[in-house]
């Protein structure tokens, strides 16, 4: 048998999928979990035949031409791959993949608890419980709005997207969305050509698409302008979707109800201003964070490999 491959191993991963990278590749493993420098990612690629980043190392276009020359693949334990540099990539012949579907029950579930979070004033609530500032109960007291029956908006209905609506349908959600087609059931919701076309029926807007040049800073003053007034931005993709200066103004003046984020702009620097709101619910980029998905993820991008290393084309390959 030859020799087995170098991987190098960007984050600490699960134990199980430590242990298959160890049993089926040379591992060059991060058990302190430590966050590499960009120079520090280029020096520990040296000799490695893959690497095996997460979304928190960057590969822009200067990283990718300066990776050593024996790295072949980047098997990115993520489905978003907008911290990769595709073109770059493919000008050098890299092979880079994702981990698209294990991770859409584990995103959808965080989905739900931020609308839920938001519309009732979760931050709030157990804020005054923790310090006990809690005093009273009364009628007027703590009162939010209701998620069950609303309009809720989805751009992106992609893997995420599909099973946030049929979660949403649960509450009695009417599913509203808009993608670059329609799917071919019209149980899904009702499609709208453009996002303009939606804004104006989203009680709640949930973004589950891709940063692309076409969609960074998407949701900008004039689109929060279109929604309904008292709505609620909810985001669980990526932060670069949304323009924060017209995200914090929709807040402050009420146009927005609340937000409930989990992906912000350069994380995890979140910008002070949405932490000193009260109407934002606000998680640390927890989406796919369960035991089995995080498990579930590894072995997808092992799967990546182990096809890459054999000389079949890899499931998820992006690039
Ligand atoms: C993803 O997989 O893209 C999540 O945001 C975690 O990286």
């Amino acid at each position: 048998m030859g020799l087995k491959p170098t991987v190098f191993v960007t984050r600490k991963l699960p134990l199980a999928v430590e242990d298959r990278l160890q049993r089926d590749y040379q591992a060059r493993l991060n058990p302190d979990d430590q966050l590499y420098s960009r120079d520090e990612i280029i020096a520990r690629a040296r000799g490695a035949q893959a690497i095996l980043p997460c979304h928190t190392e960057h590969f822009p276009a200067d990283v990718v031409r300066r990776l050593p020359d024996e790295v072949k693949i980047n098997a990115n334990f993520s489905v978003g791959y907008d911290h990769v540099d595709l073109e770059a990539a493919r000008a050098r012949g890299i092979v880079v993949t994702n981990t698209p579907d294990v991770l859409s029950d584990a995103t959808a579930e965080l989905t739900m608890m931020l609308m839920i979070g938001a519309a009732r004033r979760a931050s709030e609530g157990e804020k005054l419980v923790r310090e006990r500032l809690w005093k009273d109960w009364s009628p007027a007291f703590m009162v939010g709005t209701q998620v069950t029956g609303k309009r809720l908006g989805i751009l992106g209905m992609g893997r995420v997207g599909r099973v946030v609506a049929r979660r949403a349908r649960g509450f009695d959600m009417q599913i509203h969305y808009h993608d670059l087609r329609p799917l071919p059931s019209t149980e899904a919701g009702t499609y709208h050509d453009t996002l303009d076309d939606m804004l104006p029926y989203c009680d709640f807007l949930s973004l589950h698409c891709n940063v692309t040049p076409a969609t960074r800073g998407l949701i900008d003053a004039r689109r929060l302008a279109l929604l309904p007034d008292g709505a609620i931005l909810i985001n669980a993709a990526r932060g670069a979707l949304v323009d924060d200066d017209a995200l914090v103004q929709a807040l402050q003046s009420g146009k927005l109800r609340a937000a409930g984020i989990d992906a912000y702009n350069n994380e995890p620097n979140v910008d002070p201003r949405l932490t000193a709101l009260p109407n934002t619910f606000l998680m640390p980029h927890i989406g796919s964070a369960t035991r089995e998905t995080r498990d579930a993820m590894g072995f997808r991008a092992l799967d990546n490999l182990d096809a890459f290393f054999a000389g079949r084309e890899p499931g998820d390959r992006v690039a």
